[in-house]
């Protein structure tokens, strides 16, 4: 967390005032790491198939959505508190009957709903509640029959979107692990119900492969299937992607299969027939769906654990984040040896050509090229450019990989090459 404030991944929201219960900014860096994440996402998911589309819908919704979803009447934790210090807990995250801050007397469980609610319009009464959404998916369910005649998607087909969700979660915390507003990534895969086992089997596949391509190592990353007690109001059946953070096993991702029940809902409630005819077998259903939802802030955070890393050179404590090269935020930093004899000019060419190509590509002149190095390492920066004597005699630099630590001289002209091989996975 302080490498991550220090380097400007994350910083505590409105931190001169306070904060604000776990909610966070994302600085220089980590909108960068977001960025790539989300990028990855609808790259893999929305632009490489041809049976998925995109959509990005209202925050507010009309208030009967989350009335039919079942969200209003079930979408809640058990909260208790503490006589003494009035603390909340969630009653399934505390063991006993005692407060764990002060030791005071636990109250008995009650129910929370943790949709956030807020006024549309001037009146704030009962007729005006609107909810910020707390998931992303219902904007997709209500709007499927528009999507599937506006793309023509013939079932299977899968309808993605990327966007911010809020709960009023009781207890948050593990940095940006569990917030109150965070956003998700979610994809819904209509099928036919008779083919919902295969396809809930394929996404947890295809799901699990998307956090190995991140270069999250393998031995931290599991599958979970869920124990009936634990599934969510609409879920048959659902199976998280888990990592191992230094808090314990948590989960990233649900790959759950909703059956029909979302759609079966709005239908029951909307008076709309959102069903699907079949153009060849004229057999008209309501398709089953699979959802894949995902986090991006806890991918985020996945990430960085994964990355961070200590050893040693030299004698000397090393602190380094060691990102895959094609989701580093920094892809590359140009270094002039000294800041004379025209190297800062060529250094300057080397960072220009290279964000030409939207590479993010740093310059930096200032203090020894070891303390140079050692702010990249901090930052994962996979590949340092230094511009030294020898540049303007035979047009090479060096170029020094980060976990290597080995130093090879590369021309100039071929620089675009040797870091277009590196940076891609
Ligand atoms: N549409 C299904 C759904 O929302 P979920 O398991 O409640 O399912 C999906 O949430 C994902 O959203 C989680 O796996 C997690 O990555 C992310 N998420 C949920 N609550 C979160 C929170 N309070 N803070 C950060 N991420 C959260």
């Amino acid at each position: 967390m302080s490498l991550g404030k220090r380097k400007g991944f994350i910083f505590q929201s409105s931190e001169i005032y306070g904060g604000l219960g776990s909610t966070w900014d994302y600085g220089p860096l980590g909108v960068e790491l977001k960025r790539t994440v989300t990028d990855h996402w609808w790259t893999e998911v929305v632009s490489k198939r041809e049976d998925v589309v995109g959509m990005d819908t209202a925050i507010l919704m009309n208030p009967k959505v989350w009335e039919a979803s079942g969200h209003v009447d079930s979408f809640q934790d058990p909260l208790v508190e503490c006589g003494e210090c009035r603390r909340r807990f969630r009653s399934d995250h505390v063991e006993g009957d005692t407060c764990p801050e002060c030791g005071g007397p636990l109250s008995e469980p009650r129910m929370f709903n943790l949709m956030f609610k807020t006024f549309i319009g001037p009146l704030e009464d009962e007729g005006s509640v609107v909810y910020l959404r707390p998931e992303t998916a219902q904007g997709i369910f209500v709007n499927f029959r528009n999507v599937q005649e506006a793309s023509r998607q013939k079932i299977p087909f899968g309808i993605a979107q990327i966007g911010k969700a809020f709960r009023n979660e009781i207890t948050v915390g593990n940095f940006i692990f569990r917030s109150r507003e965070f956003q998700q990534m979610e994809l819904e895969w209509f099928c036919h119900p008779d083919e919902a086992d295969r396809w809930f089997e394929y996404w947890i596949q295809s799901r699990f492969d998307w956090y190995l391509n991140l270069g999250i190592s393998r031995e931290r990353l599991r599958l979970r299937p869920h124990e009936p007690d634990e599934l969510a109001h609409y879920a048959k059946e659902c199976q998280d992607v888990e990592y191992e953070f230094p808090f314990g096993w948590s989960e990233l991702e649900g790959i759950a299969d909703r059956g029909t029940y979302d759609l079966d809902q709005h239908l029951e409630h909307s008076g709309k027939d959102i069903r699907y005819l079949d153009p060849i077998s004229h057999e008209k259903y309501v398709p089953a769906v699979i959802e894949s939802s995902g986090g991006i802030d806890r991918t985020v955070l996945t990430i960085l654990a994964d990355a961070y890393d200590e050893d040693e050179i030299g004698g000397e404590q090393r602190m380094l984040l060691r990102f895959a090269p094609h989701i580093a935020p920094v892809q590359a930093a140009v270094f002039p040896l000294v800041k004379r004899e025209g190297m800062p000019e060529t250094a300057r060419k080397i960072v220009n050509d290279l964000r030409k190509r939207a590479w993010n590509a740093l310059y930096d002149e200032g203090g020894s090229i070891g303390r140079r190095y050692r702010r990249m390492d901090e930052v994962g920066t996979p590949f340092c450019i230094t511009v030294d004597g020898q540049t303007s005699e035979d047009q090479t630099v060096t170029v020094r990989d980060r976990d290597t630590l080995v130093q090879e001289r590369v021309s100039t002209g071929s620089l675009i090459e040797y870091l277009t091989e590196r940076l891609n996975p």
